[in-house]
């Protein structure tokens, strides 16, 4: 019976353990979104996690919407990278980028143009601009060009993340962002090739894995989504029938692993979810599932051994212990963490939460 504490293979990358380190914006590198030393330290002080999956980094700058969040388009947001990637290899971590593109949710204060999405929707609530909260504007509905731009903006980005010293990619398929602004029927409205019935609202995403997979080789790749909650007003009418085709495309496009954000019951943050979709996809996909969202280690411990998932990604936990993986295996007590510093800048709340003294480990 596999545990948390046994090696797995996603395809070309080796890791130790199954306890993922899953990606959380941190807002630390600046207008330019370029990372820097401070970023590179907390990264590899969490390098015991057996992945570590980046904070979302912006494909392009109209893709990015989210103030002070990476990104991956130019040399200097490589070369700042390469201080991350550098730091948690030399720490014995792996880790890998999580690319992405908001769709609709950029604010054209830091788009710099009107948002684009699957169809012309407005995202509900309000964006994080500098100037602080402002409601979203319209998007435009992307044609056929803006699609193909976007395309090779993904594919560019996975080819940077790995001249940064990546150890692979995440595609950003969750949470209400654009490859979900496709995917699910709330958001798409399309009645092209794109949108309407499953086998069109899942085209963007199978466009993606291949630009993404072509550029630097599907071993690397894999990708994110939020099969069973509401996010930032996207949601779907019937996801059972459409992450079973999901997972269909995965396989015939070898795509090794997916993770899930899928709570398997009401979230710290109220919301609701509906029953976990997984047990749909998994008969048809036979890649990695990684597990995510208020998960207790018991609860995540019995989806590994009976074979419904491979591994976990834990967000909030690994925030305030950066040595989460040790607390683990020693059952020592965890850091309470500080939602105020979560995208407050600065060192505070982010690089100085205490690993276990050595006395506290033995
Ligand atoms: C501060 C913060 C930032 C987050 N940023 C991202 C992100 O960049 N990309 C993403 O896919 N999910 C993001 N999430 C969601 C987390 O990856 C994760 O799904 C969520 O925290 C639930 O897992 P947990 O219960 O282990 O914290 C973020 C969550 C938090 C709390």
């Amino acid at each position: 019976m596999p545990g948390l504490f046994n090696p797995l293979q996603l395809g070309s990358i080796e890791l130790p353990n199954r306890i993922f380190m899953a990606p959380l914006t941190r807002a630390r590198a600046g207008r330019e979104g370029v990372p820097n030393e401070l970023m590179a330290r907390y990264y590899a002080q969490r390098a015991s996690a057996g992945l570590i999956i980046s904070e979302a980094t912006g494909i392009s700058r109209e893709g990015l919407g989210w103030p002070d969040a990476p990104g991956l388009w130019n040399d200097a947001q490589v070369d700042g990278w390469k201080l991350v990637t550098e730091a948690v290899h030399a720490a014995g971590g792996r880790i890998v980028a999580q690319l992405w593109h908001m769709g609709r949710v950029v604010h054209p204060d830091l788009g710099g143009r009107q948002p684009l999405s699957s169809s012309a929707t407005t995202a509900p609530d309000f964006a994080h601009t500098y100037e602080g909260k402002k409601p979203y504007v319209e998007a435009r509905a992307a044609t056929q060009a803006d699609i193909d731009r976007i395309l090779d903006d993904y594919a560019r980005a996975a080819r940077n993340a790995i001249a940064a010293g990546f150890d692979g990619v995440q595609v950003h398929g969750a949470n209400g962002y654009l490859v979900d602004q496709f995917l699910r029927d709330s958001a798409n409205l399309r009645d092209d090739d794109y949108g309407g019935a499953i086998e069109n609202r899942i085209r963007f995403a199978r466009r993606v894995l291949e630009a993404v997979g072509g550029a630097v080789g599907m071993d690397k790749v894999g990708i994110r989504f939020s099969p069973n909650i509401y996010s930032q007003g996207v949601e779907d009418s019937d996801p059972i029938p459409l992450y079973a085709e999901v997972a269909k495309m995965l396989e015939e496009l070898e795509v090794p692993w997916i993770e899930l954000r899928e709570p398997a019951k009401p979230t710290a943050a109220g919301a609701i979810p509906t029953a976990p979709v997984s047990p749909a996809m998994r008969p048809h996909y036979s890649g990695r599932i990684i597990i995510n969202s208020d998960y207790d280690w018991t609860d995540a411990r019995a989806r590994i051994a009976d074979g419904h998932a491979d591994a976990v990604s834990i967000g909030r936990l690994f925030i305030a212990n950066p040595d989460l993986v040790k607390r683990l295996a020693t059952n020592a007590p965890l850091n309470p963490g500080d939602p105020h510093t979560f995208y407050s800048g600065g060192a505070e709340g982010y690089t100085d939460y205490p690993a276990l003294t050595e006395q506290e480990a033995a």
